[in-house]
């Protein structure tokens, strides 16, 4: 994807200067061309003749070099490049660059760009907290900047914490996803997220432990593809995502309201809510009070979401969930049936490292007609891209399930 990709990489003053030489090694196998800049702080961890040989370039140090050869290479630089990555950062150079102070080549090669900017800050876990670096970041990012989260680990100065620049292969990955092809331009996605919420009376309800996440995931990592996307989310503590249509739900009802009033106009539905199955029959208008030694709620079937899209369904894609704890891809397998899916997710919510609350997920795909994908363990971000690029590849090649069509 970076073949033929002009990449600038600015390098500050930090002792991870050195794991840049990976990253640009890096990128030069994969095709990209290589320049960097240094500023004169960063050449004391790494020599420039360093990167020079990796990248096949010459790197830029000083604003004004030999008057006889005097380009403006501030200018030249910032027009050669598609992306700029400055790496390490440091907090010198984002309190510099939020401010728009252009004292070096590096700094004021940035002010004269304005294609994307990388920035990934490393440094001591104070400093990186310090609210003047935190403003300086808010502004950078504001200004549409793409910031690399530093990692927690051991830090130079002998203590631990968040200030580790990120690994060669994460800062690649986030440089080439900026190139990534939009693969679902055009398209518009509807996504179900979090846990509904049935009132019992005016302050207790009936939830589960759905924390939204994998559904805030697949609606970003859908942005992120260039989709137009509309989050439907039941209760989650999470904040909405940027650049997507947000409508908060409580009740299962509601979401079933709110799903059926954009299932029309979307290509594509990913139901990662995680629906109540009943609900109280006649919630109490007033608090209940504590008056019986037993109580006992009537509960009755609230409406099966998806399977009514299933019903309802014409050309758009339809993705489920099935959270199980036992008899997974019997379970999954005849969920995908009765609801009419192109896919269903399955995942053993008792497993370690997947389920409720967790970062990760370990998941299987069942395919309409019987075929299974299984996964690793891995990030819910990095399982909600699968997803879409499965979803963008049955919009794309109308593989998708015709109910009135079906000879599979
Ligand atoms: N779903 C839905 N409406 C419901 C229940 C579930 O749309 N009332 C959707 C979920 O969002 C998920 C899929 O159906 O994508 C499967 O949900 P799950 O709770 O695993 O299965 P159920 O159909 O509810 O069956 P059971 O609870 O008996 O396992």
């Amino acid at each position: 994807m970076l073949g033929e990709k002009n990449i600038l990489i600015g390098v500050t003053g930090g002792i991870a200067a050195y794991k840049v030489v990976e990253v640009a090694s890096r990128f030069k196998k994969s095709g990209a061309n290589v320049k960097v800049m240094m500023t004169r702080n960063a050449t004391e961890f790494v020599s420039p003749r360093t990167f020079q040989e990796i990248t096949g370039n010459a790197v830029s140090v000083e604003m004004f070099g030999d008057a006889a050869n005097f380009h403006v290479a501030h200018i030249s630089l910032a027009n050669w490049a598609d992306v700029i990555l400055i790496a390490p950062a440091t907090a010198n150079f984002l309190a510099k660059a939020a401010h728009g102070i252009a004292d070096d080549l590096l700094t004021t090669t940035i002010l004269a760009f304005d294609k994307k900017i990388l920035i990934a800050p490393a440094m001591n876990t104070k400093m990186f907290e310090n609210p003047a670096t935190q403003e300086n970041l808010k502004i950078l990012k504001a200004r549409g900047m793409k910031i690399l989260e530093p990692a927690i680990g051991n830090l130079a100065c002998g203590t631990s914490g968040k200030g580790r620049l990120p690994e060669p292969e994460e800062i690649f990955a986030a440089v080439e996803k900026i190139f990534a092809p939009k693969i679902l331009s055009g398209k518009k996605i509807l996504v179900t997220a979090g846990g509904t919420v049935e009132a019992i009376d005016p302050v207790r309800y009936i939830g589960n432990r759905s924390s939204g996440r994998m559904g805030f995931e697949i609606a970003k990592a859908a942005v992120s593809a260039g989709a137009q996307v509309i989050l439907i989310s039941g209760k989650s503590e999470l904040a909405p995502p940027k650049n997507l249509k947000f409508v908060k739900v409580e009740a299962a009802t509601q979401m079933r309201e709110a799903v059926l009033k954009e299932f029309d106009s979307v290509d594509a539905v990913i139901m990662s809510a995680a629906v109540a199955d009943y609900r109280v029959k006649n919630p109490a208008a007033q608090k209940i009070k504590k008056s019986s030694e037993t109580l006992t709620l009537e509960l009755v079937k609230n409406p099966d979401i998806l399977k009514e899209l299933g019903t309802l369904k014409k050309s758009q894609v339809l993705v489920g969930f099935a959270a199980e704890t036992q008899n997974i891809l019997e379970y999954a397998n005849k969920k995908l049936v009765e609801k009419n899916l192109d896919f269903i997710v399955a995942n053993d919510v008792t497993a370690d490292g997947a389920g409720f609350g967790v970062a990760t997920n370990i998941a299987t795909i069942i395919w309409r007609g019987g075929e299974v994908e299984t996964f690793d363990k891995m990030s819910k971000a990095a399982l909600a891209e699968k997803i879409i690029e499965r979803v963008a590849d049955l919009l794309e090649k109308d593989k998708k399930f015709f109910p009135l069509n079906d000879n599979q």
